[in-house]
């Protein structure tokens, strides 16, 4: 007998490709693909950005542990890229621990800060932190991370090379 095929959630810094890995397994896979922020832009209909600035950060966090978990829980096979906060989340952790693959996309600090000039005007939090903060963030973060089922270090390989080692494990 076939075992159902497990949804995969992807985890890791902001900017280092879930969404457009995500994006792309959902087609390879051909099982539904949905992006955390997304989620969150579509139930509130303002720009993460915007929840940001006029709601905070903690209001944002409420709203991500609600959808995701209820993604999560939903019975669905699918294809789940989170925004880089939100394995942080001990409940939403255990959610993807419980319920599904969880694959980290992991970057070297010295490619990633290369890469990540331009994310700037999009992620709120690489633009209320310094460079030394947002360091640090990317060295704390790694340790909560590596908890996801795999890791793969993504530095120079393309979109295909990164999906045939998630479809491999
Ligand atoms: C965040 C990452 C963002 C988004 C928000 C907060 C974070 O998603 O959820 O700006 O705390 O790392 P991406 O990881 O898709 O950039």
């Amino acid at each position: 007998m076939q075992t159902k095929q497990k949804t995969i959630v992807l985890v890791g810094f902001m900017g280092v490709g879930k969404t457009t890995i995500g994006r792309e397994l959902g087609k390879r896979t051909l099982l539904p693909f949905a992006d955390s922020d997304d989620l969150i832009e579509q139930q509130t209909k303002m720009s993460v950005q915007d929840i940001f600035a006029t709601k905070g950060e903690a209001a944002f966090r409420a709203l991500e542990e609600e959808l995701v978990i209820a993604q999560l829980r939903d019975n669905k096979t699918h294809i789940l890229a989170l925004g880089g906060g939100a394995f942080m989340n001990a409940n939403i952790r255990t959610a993807c621990l419980q319920e599904a693959t969880t694959v980290y996309l992991k970057m070297d600090w010295e490619l990633w800060q290369k890469r990540s000039r331009k994310l700037k005007r999009s992620r709120p939090l690489l633009k209320t932190n310094t460079p030394a903060q947002i360091q640090q963030l990317f060295t704390e973060r790694d340790k909560i991370y590596r908890l996801a089922n795999e890791t793969i270090v993504t530095n120079h390989l393309t979109v295909n090379e990164i999906i045939k080692q998630i479809l491999a494990n």
